[in-house]
């Protein structure tokens, strides 16, 4: 994924769901000049991130969700998202997609590593053990899902498979994007109303140019009912 980011000195990155901060370790191992942070759910893993950083640590390591970030818009130049979205039912996958597109600058790129594709009965075999531990409902994409579809939908573009691998659970696929000048409606309310008893699935989407997002002034500005 470092390979495909092509990380220059002046970037400011984002790992989403760091864990451990492995990623973010090799990263500004490589490129000591680039301005990292990484966010994750879990306190404990940022404890060992914070522990295997580089010094000097200057490493910003948050404990956020990852479908609400608590960056201004057009924060990063680079979003990492490495094995988080099977972790997440169908909404919130496209809620963090969402929100990784809002604090992405326009042209930002995006690498996303994730089990995706995952279509012979050896892959799904092998997927189960996943699908067991993180449950049925979130692991469905990667074998139904289209991640190009889920990624134009969040306002991604120029949307590439870079790489995949094979591994014992199942294959890997990486997907590299980009970031355009366009804002969309996100799903953060639906994630908002489910979790308020509503079930309600996603509404349709539709794009923002920039001049309209600037008739919608705060932080939710990017949300406009139809
Ligand atoms: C399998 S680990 C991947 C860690 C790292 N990205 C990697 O590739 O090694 C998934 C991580 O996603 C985090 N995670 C799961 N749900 C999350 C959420 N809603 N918001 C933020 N992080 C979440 C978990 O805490 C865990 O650290």
């Amino acid at each position: 994924m470092l390979e495909e980011a092509h990380l220059r000195s002046c970037d400011r990155i984002i790992d989403v769901g760091c864990g451990t901060g492995t990623l973010l370790s090799w990263a500004v191992s490589r490129s000591p000049g680039i301005k990292a942070t990484g966010v994750d759910a879990d306190r404990q893993a940022l404890h060992r991130a914070r522990r295997k950083m580089p010094p000097p640590n200057v490493v910003n390591l948050v404990v956020a969700s990852c479908y609400r970030l608590p960056f201004a818009d057009d924060s990063f130049d680079v979003a990492f998202c490495s094995l988080l979205l099977h972790h997440l039912d169908d909404v919130e996958k496209e809620a963090t997609l969402a929100e990784i597109h809002r604090v992405l600058a326009p042209q930002g790129r995006l690498l996303l590593a994730d089990y995706l594709g995952i279509d012979s009965s050896l892959a799904k075999l092998r997927f189960l053990v996943v699908r067991c531990l993180d449950g049925w409902r979130r692991t469905r994409f990667a074998l139904y899902g289209h991640p190009a579809v889920l990624l134009r939908r969040a306002g991604f573009v120029d949307i590439r498979e870079t790489r995949s691998w094979s591994t014992p659970l199942g294959p890997l696929r990486c997907y590299r994007a980009t970031n355009t000048r366009l804002r969309r409606q996100s799903c953060d309310r639906a994630v908002d109303d489910r979790q308020h008893g509503g079930g309600t699935p996603c509404r349709p989407y539709r794009f923002l140019l920039p001049a309209e997002t600037a008739q919608h002034p705060g932080p939710w500005r990017r949300f406009t009912d139809q």
